[in-house]
């Protein structure tokens, strides 16, 4: 099973793999699934502004062309790694993430410098509407 070091460091080079040439901002994502194995993705923006997509749902599209559903952990990554600020996700990549994710797995926050905070799923997007609503 990869360590959370591992799973930061994933994240970290995928910051590396973004195509934010309009914002430039790259951001990285690494899900560790229920098999070990690790799927990471990159933002990856659009002239058209709006139909960029996020590092998150990258990594979330490869876990599932992995054949994989159920994410055990994730890390995020970005910014300078200068000015303090955490790269959490967005509020569309908190509930991409909440779709495959139970509310107790860990959000690893990182910047170029290593991992910078942890935080539940829960704490992120308390009270949340998933697809056991639906499903079931
Ligand atoms: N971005 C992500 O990839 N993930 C987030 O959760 C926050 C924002 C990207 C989207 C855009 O390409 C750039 O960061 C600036 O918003």
């Amino acid at each position: 099973m990869a360590t959370d070091s591992e799973l930061v460091n994933a994240a970290i080079a995928a910051m590396d793999r973004a195509y934010a040439p309009y914002s430039k901002f790259h951001v990285g994502a690494a899900i560790l699934d229920e098999n070990g194995q690790i799927h990471s993705g990159a933002n990856v923006e659009n002239a058209a502004y709006p139909i960029g997509h996020c590092a998150e749902a990258s990594a979330i599209a490869a876990m599932i062309m992995a054949g994989q559903r159920r994410i055990v952990k994730i890390a995020v990554a970005g910014g300078n790694g200068q000015d303090g600020m955490l790269c959490t996700p967005c509020g569309g990549c908190r509930q991409r993430i909440r779709e495959f994710a139970a509310p107790d797995v860990p959000v690893l926050i990182a910047d170029p410098n290593g991992l910078q905070a942890t935080f539940s799923l829960a704490t992120l997007l308390p009270e949340s509407f998933g697809p056991e609503h639906l499903v079931g």
